[in-house]
């Protein structure tokens, strides 16, 4: 009898926080931790409350183009019944939109996939009072959500895929590439993907949208020391340390990092173990990459992918592209 290997038990959340605080923190390196970890309650109402600061512009470009253009971008998918699913939703406040331009005749299912409850709980709050959309949140990474769609969504009809706010921003340019690929291995022929990026502008402007006069982005990126003294028993003590926002214009990318004070040890006791900090190093917490408007067409010169179209805001320099599944 062939021998079976024992099943895995599933990881959770805590197993990823604890092997990427030990890949990120215990090195001689730049220290880093990945930014999905700023999205637990806390950070998921500063990231709403973030969206509404005058200095970060991106939250309204992308609604400001879905509320003009729902329509035209629901037209451009064609005749045939559509499921919705969005990577990262948030809190759903601009995908109302599209959904609200689907028309009233026929129910249509909405599967916001996060990594965060809480907004999970807001988009569902928000978008189920729609009169025909059904809600179906799915609480988890992104890959696993669109492999779960994968296996629940109907056959007779097309999907599209959501992927709004530049959050392929916050995916290093190779992480990207090999997501974008998984994602058009997830989508049939005629499927849309809907690809919201933020728009290179000068450095001050962006600089000033990661690092607002009201210290709420400096909330949000101090609060993952909070969140992993919650969670692994650390010691971080806030007082010392400080959010900065770098623009890198080689790179062109916004990173947000956590400065130390002072030269100093923090221990995490979950896992046992003592971080190191010299005077003004830091934790390296988020990129947000910033792209050209041709960026999806680029896209679909590798994937089977046909661009279908692309809407841009002025005011804030944003593109949403419409790319067809080949
Ligand atoms: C930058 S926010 C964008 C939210 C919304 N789409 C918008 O445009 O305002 C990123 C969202 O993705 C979620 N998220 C981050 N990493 C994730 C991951 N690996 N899997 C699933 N959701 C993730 C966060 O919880 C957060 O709600």
């Amino acid at each position: 009898m062939r021998s079976q290997p024992a099943p895995e038990a599933p990881t959770t959340l805590l197993d990823e926080l604890i092997s990427d605080v030990c890949a990120g923190l215990a090195g001689p390196g730049q220290k880093r931790l990945p930014s999905r970890y700023l999205y637990d309650d806390l950070g998921t109402a500063l990231f709403e409350a973030i969206g509404y600061l005058p200095e970060y512009g991106v939250t309204r470009a992308d609604e400001r183009i879905l509320r003009c253009n729902a329509r035209e971008i629901i037209q451009a998918m064609g005749p045939q019944p559509l499921t919705v699913a969005e990577l990262g939703s948030g809190g759903g406040r601009k995908t109302r939109w599209l959904l609200e331009a689907m028309g009233t005749r026929r129910s249509i299912s909405y599967y916001p996939i996060d990594i965060s409850k809480a907004a999970l709980e807001r988009c569902a709050l928000e978008l189920g009072r729609l009169p025909v959309v059904r809600v179906e949140p799915i609480e988890a990474d992104y890959r696993d959500g669109l492999s779960l769609i994968a296996s629940r969504r109907r056959a007779d009809e097309r999907l599209l895929l959501l992927f709004l706010g530049s959050t392929i921003g916050n995916f290093e340019p190779p992480e990207a590439r090999e997501f974008l690929r998984e994602v058009r291995g997830r989508l049939r022929p005629g499927d849309g993907f809907l690809l919201g990026t933020d728009l290179v502008k000068p450095a001050a402007t962006l600089i000033a949208a990661y690092d607002d006069a009201l210290g709420v982005t400096a909330a949000f990126d101090l609060n993952l020391l909070r969140r992993l003294n919650r969670d692994l028993d650390a010691e971080f003590d806030l007082e010392n340390f400080y959010h900065e926002a770098r623009w890198n214009a080689e790179e062109r990318r916004v990173e947000m990092h956590l400065v130390a004070r002072m030269a100093h040890v923090v221990w995490i006791h979950a896992i046992g173990l003592g971080v190191t900090f010299r005077a003004g190093e830091s934790i390296w917490t988020e990129s947000s990459y910033k792209f050209d408007s041709d960026e999806p067409e680029r896209i679909s010169k590798v994937l089977p992918f046909t661009p279908a179209g692309q809407w841009l805001d002025r005011e804030w320099p944003f593109a949403e592209s419409l790319l067809i599944a080949r």
